[in-house]
């Protein structure tokens, strides 16, 4: 029996998805002592103190199935949101809601529109799917370019990906440049109209971005659109995996018919319904690091060192003359993980998450420490 020839096509060269890597393996592969992880863009501060204790109240409970529906959850979002419980669901993390909306919507013959060095999830579920994936370069600062989007769009566009910020990037799109684009989509000349999926992950750090889109404000004239964002993020819950997302009625109906009963657990529920409320937490975060990636910026600024301006809680910045491989293993061995970029086709980039502020000028320190040997031995 050979498990190759059992496998569906469409799964046959998937790739595993790179996540960062965990602290435990680099200690033992550098026998390193203390590692400093900034490679996943979690929140440096944790999740909140309400929250935590919320959740160790609730750990009498896991013996219990959770609420598939998480009616609670729902019912406090919707609060936060002024919308309708029916208008909204849940998915374990924003990983399980992509791959949902592509079980639900992408057919073999479906084309799905990605932009450039967009979040490799998307990709990956496309493939999975065995639909046709069509990428669309991003504009020269590597932002990506919803004009251009609407011009590849055809009779048989299914679905665009557009995170707003992105990942790996950072890059936002603005008010205006989102509400030409579904005026454009609005008014395109085939029937049918393609599921725009908004990823709004890092929302919440984007709010002080000027002009920056509020993806709710469109849901109503759009009923082809779908926005969700996550708790793995500036609500410190990456480890838990929940995620929320926002569509019309009849969508989210067609959602709650793919996703896995109890996908989202009883202590992840707890822990989201009191992180949403608690805005102290939710504050102190996105002050954190708007001062820090001033920081960032000045010391980048010092040191020659090219980087794109974000509106979320990572930055990137150009490795050369080193590679992007080249600078993460350096800066592995010197104790500090970040994100290598080459399967986004940034090959001399890195990602760097924004932490404390003495983990961010430990990483400042390395670079130029990194920067600084690499000249003198050349
Ligand atoms: C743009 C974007 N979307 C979705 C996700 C998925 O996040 P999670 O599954 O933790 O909610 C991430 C995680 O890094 C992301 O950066």
């Amino acid at each position: 029996m050979k498990i190759i020839k059992m496998i569906r096509d469409t799964c046959y060269d998937l790739k595993i998805y790179l996540a960062g890597k965990s602290t435990a393996d680099i200690k033992r592969e550098f026998g390193l002592k203390s590692i400093v992880k900034l490679n996943s863009n979690e929140n440096s501060l944790c999740a909140s103190k309400k929250t935590i204790k919320e959740i160790k109240k609730n750990i009498k409970n896991i013996f219990l199935y959770p609420d598939s529906n998480a009616y609670k959850l729902k019912r406090s979002l919707a609060k936060k949101y002024q919308l309708s419980i029916d208008n909204i669901f849940i998915g374990a993390g924003g990983d399980e809601i992509i791959e949902l909306i592509a079980k639900l919507f992408f057919n073999q013959e479906d084309e799905i529109i990605v932009s450039k060095h967009s979040f490799t999830r998307y990709s990956i579920v496309v493939k999975l799917m065995g639909a046709k994936l069509i990428v669309v370069p991003t504009d020269n600062n590597l932002k990506q370019n919803l004009i251009a989007i609407t011009k590849v769009c055809n009779k048989n566009t299914k679905a665009i990906f557009i995170a707003n910020p992105n990942n790996p990037t950072g890059t936002y799109n603005t008010k205006k440049e989102f509400s030409i684009f579904l005026e454009k989509m609005a008014i395109n000349k085939f029937n049918s109209k393609p599921i725009i999926v908004l990823d709004e992950s890092y929302f919440e750090y984007a709010l002080s971005e000027k002009n920056y889109p509020n993806g709710l404000d469109y849901l109503k004239e759009n009923k082809n659109l779908i926005v969700f964002r996550t708790f793995s993020k500036i609500y410190g819950l990456a480890g838990l995996r929940v995620a929320y997302g926002f569509a019309s009625r009849e969508i989210v109906n067609y959602i709650e018919r793919v996703r896995p009963p109890f996908s989202v657990n009883i202590l992840a529920q707890v822990a989201a319904i009191t992180s949403i409320n608690d805005k102290k937490h939710v504050l102190k975060s996105q002050k954190l690091v708007m001062k820090e990636k001033q920081y960032f910026y000045i010391e980048f600024n010092k040191s020659n060192i090219k980087y794109i301006q974000s509106a979320a809680n990572f930055i990137i910045f150009n490795t050369l003359p080193l590679s992007g491989k080249e600078m993460f293993i350096f800066l592995l061995k010197k104790g500090i993980i970040t994100r290598s970029l080459y399967e986004y086709d940034l090959e001399n980039w890195i990602r760097v998450t924004i932490g404390s502020h003495k983990e961010n000028k430990l990483f400042i320190k390395k670079i130029n420490e990194i920067f600084k040997e690499y000249n003198k031995n050349t």
